[in-house]
């Protein structure tokens, strides 16, 4: 009983005993490589996150997910405040970061404003790179798009060690900020 109450709390609707994998102990394997690990994540993501409409509560799922399943000392999301055109700390796992990125300066503004996402193997060689963390070496910073194609937000993942992003690793990256942007519609974000 307990652990039904858990799953109709939590919103998941296609068997407890796959939420408790998911939520408690991610389905996958953590003997395969880092690329692989992530693309195992993509599927059971996107099941997660179908079964909230906080979008606050799926950015940091996805960022929680993504951040245990990796091993990246930093993993989060900016959101594009429409208001001050800039960019605002969202859901993240690691150290404090940030709060605001503005347009021009450093590799999410660069992904924000060339709808791109931006692969850096040493953030020194990148010009105008936003340090929030001196632990900081490579990162990739992916564009969140609602179905208009609009950059709504970023997904930001740094490590502490340099070139540390295969394609691979971006590819799978992508695949679930693909999951993010699909459902972005639907969500709410006041609560
Ligand atoms: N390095 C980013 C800033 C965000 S922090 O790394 C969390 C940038 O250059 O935009």
């Amino acid at each position: 009983m307990m652990g039904l109450a858990r799953w109709m709390a939590c919103g998941w609707q296609q068997g407890e005993a796959y939420f408790w994998a998911v939520a408690h102990d991610l389905p996958i394997d953590m003997t395969l490589p880092r690329a692989l690990r992530l693309q195992q994540l993509v599927q059971p993501l996107q099941a997660l996150m179908e079964g909230e409409r906080s979008g606050w509560a799926n950015l940091a799922n996805a960022a929680a997910a993504v951040f245990s399943a990796a091993g990246w000392h930093w993993v989060g999301f900016y959101v594009v405040d429409q208001a001050e055109d800039n960019l605002v700390l969202g859901p993240f796992q690691g150290s404090v970061a940030c709060t605001r990125l503005f347009r021009g300066k450093g590799v999410c503004a660069a992904a924000w404003e060339h709808n791109e996402t931006q692969v850096v193997p040493n953030v020194h060689d990148f010009p105008g790179h936003v340090a929030c963390s001196s632990a900081s070496l490579s990162e990739v910073v992916l564009p969140v798009c609602n179905a208009a194609g609009e950059v709504v937000a970023v997904w930001d993942i740094d490590s502490a060690k340099a070139d540390d992003f295969s394609a691979a690793d971006v590819e799978a990256l992508e695949a679930l900020t693909a999951a993010v942007s699909t459902m972005w519609d639907a969500w709410t974000w006041t609560r």
